[in-house]
């Protein structure tokens, strides 16, 4: 089993002076939620998600060499744009991979990041920025130290998740499970990992558009949130039903059940939203517009038998999930029932994705 320090490399060539690297990276959408952690970002249950193709964050870093020193130094810009109040989250990022990175003290970073869906979308970006910033820095460890791609990308997974939890599956495409769990094999807590079993083909550029009820910032973040799961009177059996709904969903992947994917997929979504409704103290994310949308969802799929479901995440945007063969049919009807409640009626089309890319 590859434990933390199995990630922590010895003898690096440090003679690169500088250099610049860039990557794009998906966010991605949970089936089977992970909500509740223990110390260092470990999750309290297994999850699994869907990679997403066009919502993604495209980050350049460009490094150069410094006098060592006790300072991380960096820059962090957003489009283009010095972004200050995202350095203390930079610094708590540098400070937590550090132990796994020691070259991070011997260079200056300048770091530019954008993301393709709109910044105030209430879409986490956190999941994508932290992927793609992650993919980077291993980039330029690689430079330092041959490694092998498994290696490289399962590092890419474990930084990322260093820096939110969501992000270590945002490296890899096919369904992503983050989380040790007894079914699969090569599955930890410190990293995600692509599933390696076909999908089945009711899943092929299998559909999310992301409904945008509420874009401003959240007022519960999912830090907060996840520490709400420690004393949790409905802990113990979220996290046991967390690990069911994932062996369930690994026989979904194949069997191609939409049925059972749908009831899986909507229940996961609601438990979330209850684990906080009952937390201490409790909290609602949903907006009312949430709700029509998921009872409109519900009318429809009773009307038209057409397999379509939503999800949540921590928030109250709402994503819909559907197969490509009924993508036309669906599209009318967000665009015709669903947008009016949608804060000017935006949604993002959105669908299965392979993974991250490197640029340059
Ligand atoms: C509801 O990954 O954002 O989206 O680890 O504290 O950064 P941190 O949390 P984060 O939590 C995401 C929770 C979720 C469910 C999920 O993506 O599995």
């Amino acid at each position: 089993m590859i434990s933390e320090t199995d990630f922590i490399l010895d003898s690096y060539d440090f003679s690169l002076e500088n250099g610049l690297v860039k990557w794009e990276a998906p966010s991605n959408i949970a089936l089977v939620k992970y909500w509740g952690k223990k110390e260092n970002q470990i999750p309290a249950n297994p999850s699994v998600s869907f990679t997403l193709s066009d919502c993604k964050t495209i980050t350049q870093v460009a490094f150069s060499k410094k006098e060592n020193s006790d300072e991380f130094s960096f820059e962090f810009m957003f489009e283009g744009k010095p972004k200050l109040d995202f350095h203390p989250k930079m610094q708590q990022f540098f400070s937590r991979i550090y132990a796994y990175l020691p070259f991070l003290k011997s260079y200056h970073f300048v770091i530019d990041s954008q993301n393709t869906f709109p910044h105030s979308s209430g879409i986490a970006s956190s999941a994508s920025a932290m992927a793609a910033l992650s993919l980077c820095f291993m980039d330029i460890e690689r430079q330092m130290k041959p490694m092998s791609d498994d290696f490289f990308t399962q590092k890419a997974s474990f930084l990322a998740r260093l820096g939110s939890g969501s992000a270590c599956r945002s490296i890899k495409g096919n369904p992503v499970v983050w989380g040790a769990h007894k079914e699969v094999e090569g599955s930890s807590d410190l990293f995600g990992i692509e599933l390696t079993q076909d999908l089945h083909e009711n899943f092929s550029n299998f559909r999310d558009t992301i409904l945008l009820v509420d874009v401003g910032t959240k007022q519960v973040s999912s830090t907060v949130g996840h520490n709400l799961m420690h004393n949790h009177p409905f802990a113990t059996q979220r996290f046991a039903q967390a690990n069911q709904n994932l062996s369930e969903m690994l026989s979904v992947f194949k069997s191609g059940d939409l049925d059972k994917f749908i009831a899986i997929v909507e229940s996961e979504a609601l438990t979330l939203h209850s684990m906080m409704m009952t937390s201490n103290p409790y909290f609602i994310l949903m907006k009312p517009n949430t709700l029509e949308i998921i009872n409109h969802i519900w009318a429809f799929r009773n009307a038209t038998k057409i397999p379509v479901c939503f999800t949540l995440d921590a928030g109250a945007n709402v994503h819909v999930l559907y197969p490509d063969s009924y993508a036309k049919q669906v599209s009318e009807f967000i665009q015709n029932s669903l947008s009016d409640f949608c804060h000017n009626k935006q949604f993002i089309e959105d669908k299965l994705g392979k993974g991250a890319i490197k640029l340059v």
